[in-house]
């Protein structure tokens, strides 16, 4: 489609790759890394606030750790010792994922996009993306999945996004990042993806679109909601 305003031509970009982030877009499992980090905060008497959970989405475990510290010093053989802790925890919240924990709109969407010819990837900064997958019964339906054992320098470097729409043979110009963390939202930007942001920890000032979830979101309402501006 192609709009003429004032000598601009506005036309829709060409979108060939969808990038979902993971916990707290395909599956409510950023509650669970939440609840993780919050237990081992009680049994280390450390406080930890849900608005420090919500700084924290996206980051990696060890910048997440970092998170919880703030600045407390630590060993880097007991730093170790509770993001193990922490992970155990997790995976042991991780049990109780079914394909009943996909995110309202996901599957119906997963499945219109790749029926429209659009390649799917997860790029998650999580180790544990493909168990989580695996979980939901949604593993097939992706072409790619970047996970924290991708790349080198996590989230908010835009090097995990690049890795994976490489994957897809896909350009960030013709790819679009979903994500519900800021660090997800600067990388995804940085890489020079278009952006959906997901939910109440990223604004719409940084994503191209902001939706609350994926219940009424379509391959349509992406692509028209994103707009190229060319003379
Ligand atoms: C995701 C989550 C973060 C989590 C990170 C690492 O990006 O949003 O909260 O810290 O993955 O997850 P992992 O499962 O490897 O500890
Ligand atoms: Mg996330």
């Amino acid at each position: 489609m192609r709009m003429t305003m004032r000598g601009t031509a506005m036309t829709h970009p060409h979108i060939r790759a969808f990038l979902f982030d993971l916990d707290g877009v395909i599956t409510d499992t950023a509650e669970y890394h939440y609840l993780a980090w919050k237990k081992l905060a009680a049994e280390e008497g450390i406080p930890f606030s849900r608005s420090e959970a919500d700084a924290m989405r996206g980051l990696s475990r060890r910048d997440s750790l970092r998170v919880l510290l703030k600045n407390r010093p630590l060993a880097e053989e007991t730093a170790q010792a509770w993001m193990l802790r922490k992970n155990d925890t997790y995976l042991q919240m991780l049990e109780q994922l079914t394909p009943d924990s996909l995110l309202p709109g996901v599957r119906r969407l997963l499945t219109e996009a790749r029926d429209a010819g659009i390649h799917l990837a997860v790029a998650s900064a999580s180790r544990n993306a493909h168990l989580v997958l695996d979980r939901l019964g949604v593993l097939p339906l992706f072409d790619a999945v970047g996970d924290g054992h991708s790349v080198v320098n996590p989230k908010p470097a835009p090097d995990l996004f690049l890795w994976t729409a490489g994957r897809l043979n896909a350009n960030p110009r013709q790819a679009v990042v979903f994500e519900d963390a800021r660090a997800g939202v600067d990388a995804a930007l940085a890489g020079g993806f278009w952006v959906v942001g997901i939910g109440t920890a990223v604004t719409s000032e940084r994503a191209h679109i902001h939706v609350a979830d994926l219940s009424d979101v379509t391959v349509t309402s992406i692509v028209r909601g994103l707009t190229v501006l060319s003379d």
